[in-house]
């Protein structure tokens, strides 16, 4: 399994760079993505290790880590844009490369469907498994999104320091929708505080954004995951960003309710 992670991971760096090129726009997203997929890979890495999956299943997981992302760089090329209602299902487009590029053919056909399924689902709202899936499918799956999350907070939240210092240099491909307002919308809000999902449709601000991503925290599958995301700080930064309303006091206590709860259940 080593040695398909390492031919992977050549395939990887110059199909990536054969995309670069075109305009400083496409280059800086591509660079973006690609320093994503190398620090979801440690994640993934990181993860592993702390729930006790080693050996093949261990490298496995790095592989999913790896190619999760593969169909951002043709997306950014083509469309212009990550935001896949605008353009397509960047998970879709990855296993399409994926098969175009017979990448899999020398791993077996549970691997293939492991691979497979945790790709499609790491970018969905929420986990869409049917509940009689071989439990393998399920833990790769929650391992990917667990992975991919702790790195966007690192993302997002580095676009926000971007964006503050400067937003007309600001180049790259993570959309922030309306004006900060210095308001957050009831439906967002509402959600949030029932601990459910939203649609993207649903934001109409920037505000909006950050308590999505305090809604993505319902969705953390380990609690070791978890305790990674808040001991980096990217909580306190989220919470510490928001408007001084009511709505955005409840919001905060209604976060900090849920981490301890977690924390103290280690669930
Ligand atoms: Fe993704």
């Amino acid at each position: 399994m080593q040695n398909k992670l390492k031919r992977l991971r050549e395939w990887f760096n110059n199909f990536t760079t054969s995309l670069l090129g075109e305009s400083d726009f496409v280059d800086e997203n591509i660079a973006l993505k690609q320093c994503h997929t190398m620090k979801v890979c440690q994640e993934m890495n990181f993860l592993t290790s702390k729930i006790g999956i080693d050996g093949d299943d261990a490298v496995l997981a790095e592989i999913i880590a790896l190619l999760h992302d593969v169909g951002r760089f043709e997306q950014i090329k083509r469309y212009k844009t990550f935001e896949d209602a605008k353009s397509t299902d960047h998970s879709k487009l990855g296993i399409e490369i994926i098969d175009r590029f017979g990448l899999l053919n020398d791993f077996n056909n549970l691997e293939q469907k492991i691979i497979k399924t945790a790709i499609a689902q790491h970018n969905k709202k929420k986990l869409q498994l049917p509940s009689d899936s071989p439990e393998e499918y399920l833990l790769f799956a929650k391992l990917i999104r667990d992975a991919d999350k702790i790195d966007i907070y690192r993302v997002v939240i580095n676009g926000y320091k971007l964006y503050m210092k400067d937003p007309d240099k600001f180049n790259l491909a993570i959309s922030f929708k309306g004006q900060n307002d210095g308001k957050c919308s009831p439906k967002v809000v509402n959600a949030l505080l029932k601990r459910e999902s939203i649609d993207y449709t649903d934001l109409k601000n920037i505000n909006d954004r950050k308590l999505l991503q305090l809604i993505w925290l319902y969705d953390i599958n380990f609690t070791d995951s978890l305790k990674r995301i808040i001991e980096r700080g990217y909580v306190d930064f989220i919470l510490s960003q928001l408007p001084e309303t009511k709505d955005c006091a409840i919001v905060k206590e209604t976060i900090n309710n849920y981490i301890k709860e977690r924390l103290a259940n280690n669930v």
